[in-house]
């Protein structure tokens, strides 16, 4: 079965899902011209392009100007997110997130090695961001992680040193739970890094001229004319954007063209080929050139993964057109985007056909061509198995309550992280028995891929990388080196860049520490992790409800599902509440219902509990009824707990002190976190701790839900 949530904790409930599959912006013509498309590109020759008429592709929509983004160096750098929009379709406007002046995605830095440099990062979205440098070897502090949170309206800078090899980076945000939403509306940008050994070679070196970012990806869009991005149900775009233009075409020069290919999909992956079948060659992976350029006439690129590559346009005759292609048909069950039929969750008009990726148009030549490529690029001497001191072994397992799983535990902020000792080189071993393929990436590092169970290593992945494949049914093994950074209290991530699948759990972190740290076991605490951010509901029951700042605030009633008032304000003026903010569908929200019933019955008149439930009030009754839940339910059908919250579950738990203060909050719950918040409000309130009633509640608040982790 395909990633069906089990749990209902990540979707948005029925009545949305239903909504938005309505209004999804789809019509079968657009399904049969885009079939035709990838038809005829492969029997139409360079001369289907009328030279006078408005440019048209197969699908019969005018071709559209790729934009290069506009390009910053230097070693002071600002990036400022914001929200902005573009005109994908004509006469339609699609809100975007971008950077700078972009109106998607953003500005592309070109940094060179050894410099140190300054981003300063501004957020102006109204929701919390991160900026993370994928593939940057830099300290955890810097990394822009899910631990380095940029709250809305505020900023963050990374400083660092460019210790990278020249090769094509990029950033993107990192929010847990919110990235996949984040790069839909577009934020990301390309990191090129230049060094010597690279500058030295004859190679093209033109920024938007003779070497093209090229960042690929597809969107599916409502009727309206705005993306979707509905975890699973959008693993797929129905079209597909080249720097954020849809059908784009360019002109290149007749000579050598370096293309740097980055895959920024939800899911899916290409198999990148020329529309002729030409040879092009592979001349740098994620992390650095390879040794010589390498004669391909396909390739797999999947998301997160980047590729430069050069291809001879010298023969071409100006005037001519080629397509580059993404031969996305009749792959093995498991390739991302492979999947038949175009409806959700795992359909789209781009599954299991041949696309154009981009419309090449060729041009005059430049002035100081590239006419050859180059026969030796660089002398890498790559990790071996031999060179590992250390084995680790993941599995990507998926589980009841998450189907995007390492091990059995689906990723939360308060999981604990791996340990890496500083300077040590380790061979990681992803094992992926699952029914699909996923996309492996590892902060901090480049390493080499030294085996795959299935057979070779591929051509095209012969170097440093960051990022692989892990096909289904196989197990994928590399080496990397751990030096320079260490940090106890910092975590780096590995998860699989599939956004939906990392948002869904499939994460981990690890810290690199000094054998000295590890030894006084700084290094193996979990991370803790504060930040956290208060439901709107929360805050204006606070607000309404701030007796101790002597406001008078008028009073926030609230109706409870049975339409009786409550009123806050009075409600928490003497005594302790306790909210519980509760997930509808999921079996771990209906186990708790007891626990929740017993706090509020022991301490009878001396605390309230309120639930506060994700749907209508019919919905809140419904649920009252059947966990037998004696305490009042309010319903809340905005409520998004585990986006809202960083809950890990489908409980979220905070107590208010009398007065409306937030005494604690919790996001989930558990043995010892009912007794602790047990004590609490016997503290408060002057009653009698009752902390046996909780023996039976799941260990760990970690996984929170009880169908996290097997025993
Ligand atoms: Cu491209 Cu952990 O990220
Ligand atoms: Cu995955």
């Amino acid at each position: 079965m395909k990633f069906a949530f089990l749990c209902a904790c990540l979707s948005s409930g029925p009545s949305h899902f239903f909504a938005s599959l309505r209004s999804l912006r789809e019509t079968s013509s657009r399904v049969a011209s885009l079939h035709a498309a990838a038809a005829l590109c492969l029997t139409l020759g360079t001369a289907a392009q009328a030279q006078k008429a408005p440019a048209v592709n197969a699908a019969g929509r005018p071709y559209q100007d790729l934009i290069i983004p506009e390009a910053l160096t230097g070693t002071n750098f600002d990036l400022d997110l914001h929200k902005s929009s573009r005109s994908f379709w004509k006469g339609a406007i699609t809100a975007t997130y971008a950077y700078n002046k972009q109106q998607f995605w953003g500005p592309t830095l070109i940094l060179n090695q050894g410099d140190n440099v300054k981003i300063n990062v501004h957020n102006r979205l109204d929701e919390e961001t991160t900026a993370h440098w994928h593939g940057l070897h830099i300290p955890a502090k810097a990394d822009g992680g899910p631990h380095q949170i940029i709250p809305a309206g505020s900023s963050w800078s990374a400083e660092f040193t460019v210790k990278n090899r020249a090769s094509t980076y990029w950033y993107h945000p990192h929010v847990h739970e919110k990235t996949q939403k984040q790069l839909t509306y577009g934020a990301g940008g390309f990191i090129i890094i230049r060094d010597p050994q690279e500058a030295a070679l004859p190679l093209p070196r033109s920024y938007g001229v003779d070497d093209i970012p090229l960042v690929f990806t597809s969107r599916r869009f409502y009727k309206n004319d705005q993306f979707s991005f509905e975890a699973d149900n959008d693993k797929y775009g129905d079209f597909l954007l080249a720097n954020g233009v849809l059908d784009a075409q360019v002109k290149l020069p007749a000579q050598f063209v370096r293309l740097r290919i980055l895959n920024t999909e939800t899911e899916r992956g290409y198999d990148i080929a020329f529309q002729d079948n030409r040879t092009f060659y592979l001349i740098a992976t994620d992390g650095g050139l390879v040794d010589k350029p390498v004669p391909l006439k396909r390739m797999m690129l999947m998301t997160g993964e980047r590729a430069e590559i050069i291809v001879d346009l010298s023969k071409d005759k100006v005037g001519s057109s080629i397509d580059l292609l993404a031969n996305n048909a009749n792959h093995p069950f498991g390739f991302p985007g492979g999947e038949p039929g175009t409806g959700r969750p795992n359909g789209s008009y781009l599954n299991n056909i041949t696309f154009p990726m981009l419309h090449i148009n060729v041009g005059e030549r430049t002035a100081h061509p590239v006419l050859s490529a180059p026969a030796v690029l660089a002398h890498n001497r790559y990790w071996t198995e031999k060179d590992a001191t250390k084995q680790r072994t993941f599995h990507i397992t998926g589980q009841p309550g998450s189907p995007f799983a390492f091990d059995n535990v689906a990723y939360s902020m308060h999981t604990k992280p791996e340990v890496v000792k500083l300077g040590d080189t380790e061979a990681w071993t992803i094992v992926n028995n699952q029914v699909f393929g996923h996309s492996f990436h590892i902060h901090d590092v480049q390493f080499s891929i030294v085996s795959r169970s299935s057979g070779a290593v591929q051509e095209w992945e012969k170097g440093w990388k960051d990022t692989l494949y892990v096909p289904r049914s196989e197990s994928v093994t590399f080496v990397a080196r751990f030096r320079d950074f260490s940090d106890p209290a910092t975590p780096y991530m590995y998860h699989c860049h599939m956004s939906n699948h990392e948002d869904g759990g499939l994460m981990g972190e690890f810290v690199v520490a000094t054998e000295a740290e590890i030894k006084s076991g700084a290094a193996v605490r979990a991370i803790e992790f504060r930040e956290r951010r208060e439901h709107t509901l929360t805050e204006a029951l606070l607000r309404t409800a701030s007796i101790e700042t002597g406001r008078s605030a008028a009073p926030f009633n609230l109706a409870d599902a049975d339409g009786k008032a409550i009123n806050f304000r009075l409600l928490c003026a003497s005594k302790p509440v306790v909210l519980f903010f509760i997930e509808l569908n999921c079996p771990c929200s209906r186990d708790a219902a007891p626990y929740l019933s017993t706090i509020q019955a022991e301490y009878g008149d001396a605390c309230s509990v309120i639930g506060i439930v994700n749907g209508s009030a019919e919905e809140a009754r419904a649920w009252q009824r059947q966990t037998g839940a004696k305490f009042r339910v309010v319903p809340d059908p905005e409520l998004k707990i585990i986006n809202t919250y960083h809950a890990e579950r489908s409980v979220y738990t905070t107590l208010i002190a009398p007065g409306g203060k937030i005494q604690t909050a919790y996001p989930g719950y558990s043995a010892s976190m009912l007794k602790e918040l047990s004590t609490r409000i016997a503290a408060l309130s002057g009653a009698k701790a009752i902390t046996d009633a909780f023996e039976t509640a799941p260990k760990t608040l970690t996984t929170g839900c009880p169908y996290a982790i097997k025993k």
